[in-house]
């Protein structure tokens, strides 16, 4: 009988196979440069795979993700990533997308505390306060959830045009173009749901002058 772990080395070398199989040059044109249109930017749940669901092949894109699909301005994780992806990939752009039923979220909203992820999780909060008297309106409990979800994705879009980084490629480069999605884990289909194009205002109070 063979490891869990192991059926996935197994699985690997088949793909290996497979990827040949179908084009003899894949492995090797790969190796040499990646040329990613887009950054993705999601949740680290197990039931949204950022290439599977959007159908894209190695190469194409250029994923990040956390709990909760965050844009957190002192993560150091993700500002290298923006920056790589938007000054030398010279991606056309960038997607946060979160999913319906996110557990991150629903546990914001709650007031169980579990440790560490408090911290992370608590500009879901902020953004749940901001909207509180639409959101408590909402009757039925995942629906408010599902709400907040979607208001958590334009939140951290926003986020992205908060930074320098996008400040600057916007005005040298007029890109890249930024885009809100959600994911339906009941039906697999993504759902627009904001977007900001190259150039977009927003509060002067977080517009930087001298990019
Ligand atoms: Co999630």
């Amino acid at each position: 009988m063979i490891n869990v772990y192991e059926k996935l080395l197994l699985e690997n070398k088949a793909w290996a196979k497979e990827q040949v199989q179908i084009d003899p040059e894949f492995f090797s044109r790969l190796s040499h440069i990646q040329s990613p249109e887009f950054l993705w930017i999601g949740c680290s749940d197990s039931r949204v795979p950022a290439d599977k669901i959007t159908g894209t092949q190695p190469g194409e894109i250029f994923v990040h993700r956390n709990i909760a699909n965050m844009v957190v301005h002192t993560d150091i994780n993700l500002l290298s990533v923006l920056e790589y992806a938007v000054e030398v990939l010279k991606v056309k752009h960038i997607i946060v997308c979160g999913h319906y039923g996110c557990g991150g979220v629903k546990a914001a909203m709650g007031n169980q505390s579990l440790g560490i992820i408090n911290k992370w999780l608590r500009s879901i909060k902020d953004v749940y306060r901001i909207h509180r008297d639409e959101i408590d309106k909402i009757e039925n409990e995942e629906d408010r959830t599902n709400r907040l979800i979607e208001y958590n994705v334009m939140e951290q879009v926003m986020n992205l045009a908060k930074t320098s980084i996008i400040q600057r490629a916007w005005k040298n480069n007029q890109r890249p173009h930024l885009h809100g999605w959600v994911y339906g884990l009941n039906d697999g289909i993504i759902k627009p749901v904001y977007e900001m194009e190259p150039g977009t205002h927003i509060d002067h109070l977080y517009e930087y002058d001298n990019l």
